[in-house]
């Protein structure tokens, strides 16, 4: 195996969180980060809505996850619902890789909220409906995922039955499985033999 970028070696996706509060310069390092992604046609389909613990909007989004998500996003300072824009800007044709790029830059942030000690955890259990209307998202943009974000907290305090995985025991397929040689299923990037 490679070695891999430490801050890419480092990301995780924790469950508990710290009470410290992330500074807004700080926060704005991250989401600058976001900014600067490629996207289809530079259109820049991505939003992100950035709700605080203790404000209404955390409440109401915090609500509009699976209960099983609820058990331990609760403590997150942030909470944040990334948000595409499916249609383009400049002809208004439906962007069918409006959620790759709101992917790619919710990666760029990941890399940089890593680099500042911060941690994420994506979630897709939530319900859209919920989410968008606790965070009064317009019509012609669609509520892709939620994401909790603040620093580590101790796992040992989180509540029976959400235990975070053990960032060293993550499992990942071999690369054989994904890259391919010219076609598909031949062994790439010296991934045969
Ligand atoms: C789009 C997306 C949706 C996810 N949805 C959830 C979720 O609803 N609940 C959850 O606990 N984790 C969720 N995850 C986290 C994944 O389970 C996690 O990224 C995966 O197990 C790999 O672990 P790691 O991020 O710690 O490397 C989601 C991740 C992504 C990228």
């Amino acid at each position: 195996m490679h070695d891999i970028e430490a801050l890419v070696r480092h990301r995780f996706s924790p469950k508990a969180f710290a009470e410290r509060a992330v500074d807004e310069d700080t926060l704005r390092a991250l989401f600058e980060a976001a900014r600067w992604a490629p996207s289809c046609y530079n259109d820049q389909p991505w939003h992100f809505v950035v709700t605080r613990l203790g404000e209404a909007a955390h409440a109401a989004l915090l609500a509009s996850l699976s209960p099983g998500n609820q058990a331990w996003a609760g403590t997150a300072p942030l909470l944040v619902l990334g948000v595409a824009r499916e249609c383009f800007a400049h002809n208004g044709a439906v962007n069918r890789h409006a959620w790759y790029d709101l992917g790619q830059a919710m990666a760029s942030l990941l890399v940089v909220a890593t680099a500042h000690g911060l941690y994420v955890h994506q979630m897709a259990g939530f319900d859209t409906e919920r989410a968008a209307a606790a965070c009064a998202v317009p019509a012609g943009h669609a509520a892709v995922v939620v994401a909790a974000l603040g620093y580590r907290g101790d796992a040992d305090r989180l509540p029976p039955g959400t235990a975070e995985k053990d960032p060293d025991a993550r499992e990942r397929k071999p690369l054989a499985e994904f890259v391919f040689d010219a076609a598909w299923g031949r062994p790439g990037c010296g991934t045969h033999g």
